[in-house]
């Protein structure tokens, strides 16, 4: 049995990994999530005492963060600012967090020698062409455009010259967009779902030409707990199960699937510098370390994290005005 650290545990895809790893493995985890405005304790609610400790902190806490590596084999790096439209609104949460944050866990690691591993995302490649034939590759250039995208891309940065220099022991994952529950409502999927519930109508950022390859979380969980297990430090993994879609289709499939008309959703203010697509090939992950994503049907997995939010209206609700008093101010 191993003692994992989970930074960000109290976080969507953190939280999602947790409930993974409780499930899958019997390694202990303990959580280290400054609950933001992102994270939710109730999101690792019903999970066993002995096998969850959690602890509230920064990530930029040394002291902190110092103590919990003493008592961990190995760390998972998700804790983040994550979201775009936040980063165009207010970029410095983004420097502090990613930046700052996963340098202060990247000296821990060294001082502790402990293997570590960094989540990261596909938006640090910038964005494809609709028609281009190439996917991403863990050798596509770094072309980051938004705050987000350009902090997550400066922390694989750290980690790759960490590795280098001070021979940590770290390999980097690079993830397309998820999807599945406990994802806070400010995101597209489960804020479309969450009007929808609410009699709001849908918001489509400009035409809903853009492509995102969507990836159920509990396959993000079993890719990263692969590469824990049999990747080769240093080395980077590309996550993806090869489902892409457009904002539009994805829109007029939930509006189907909860029972009211396709078109029943509003055009609004398109994102500044909106990436165009995301598309991962994965195929390294797959041949080198033998992982295949278990949520091979979008349908079905879109129709479970639906019937999730309708059941679990209070873990959402408390959030919900805030995200659309947001968006309503930027015309969105
Ligand atoms: P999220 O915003 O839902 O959760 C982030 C968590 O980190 C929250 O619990 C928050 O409280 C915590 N956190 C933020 N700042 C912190 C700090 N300074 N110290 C400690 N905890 C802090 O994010 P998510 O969507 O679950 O993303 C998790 C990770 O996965 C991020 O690194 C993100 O870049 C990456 N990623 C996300 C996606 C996606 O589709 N959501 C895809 C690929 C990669
Ligand atoms: O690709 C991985 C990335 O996926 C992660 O690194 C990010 O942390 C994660 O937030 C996600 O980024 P996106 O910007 O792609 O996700 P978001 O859910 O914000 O938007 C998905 C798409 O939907 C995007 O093209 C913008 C669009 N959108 C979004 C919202 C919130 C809408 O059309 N309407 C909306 O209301």
């Amino acid at each position: 049995m191993s003692r994992l650290l989970v930074t960000g545990g109290a976080g969507f895809i953190g939280s999602n990994f947790v409930h993974h790893v409780v499930g899958h493995t019997d390694h202990h985890v303990t959580v280290l999530d400054a609950l933001t405005y992102a994270g939710n304790r109730r999101s690792l609610e019903g999970l066993p005492e002995d096998r969850v400790t959690f602890v509230e902190g920064d990530i930029t806490d040394a002291t902190l963060v110092d103590q919990l590596f003493a008592d961990a084999d190995a760390v998972v790096h998700y804790a983040a600012e994550s979201h775009n439209d936040n980063s165009l609104n207010d970029p410095r949460p983004f420097l502090d967090t990613n930046i700052i944050g996963t340098y202060t866990l990247l000296e821990a690691a060294r001082r502790h020698d402990r293997r570590f591993h960094h989540i990261s995302t596909d938006e640090v490649y910038g964005d494809l062409e609709l028609d281009d034939p190439e996917r991403f590759t863990e050798s596509t250039p770094y072309n980051p455009s938004s705050p987000y995208s350009s902090t997550k891309a400066g922390s694989d940065l750290l980690v790759r010259a960490w590795v280098r220099s001070f021979g940590v022991q770290a390999t980097i994952s690079n993830c397309s967009n998820n999807y599945g529950p406990y994802q806070h409502v400010e995101k597209f999927i489960p804020r479309q779902i969450t009007n929808v519930l609410r009699g709001i109508r849908p918001k489509l950022y400009g035409a809903g030409e853009n492509v995102r390859d969507w990836i159920h979380a509990d396959d993000h969980s079993s890719a990263v707990l692969t590469i824990l297990d049999k990747g080769a430090i240093g080395e980077t993994y590309l996550i993806g199960a090869d489902g892409e879609r457009n904002n539009k289709d994805v829109v007029e499939l939930i509006l189907t699937m909860m029972g009211q008309p396709a078109d029943a959703y509003d055009h609004v203010t398109d994102r500044a510098g909106h990436d165009l697509r995301y598309a991962i090939d994965s195929t390294k992950l797959r041949t080198e370390l033998g992982w295949r994503p278990q949520f091979s049907d979008f349908e079905a997995g879109l129709s479970a994290t639906i019937d999730w939010y309708r059941d679990n209206e209070s873990w959402w609700a408390p959030s919900k005005d805030a995200v659309e008093a947001f968006y309503a101010g930027k015309g969105q």
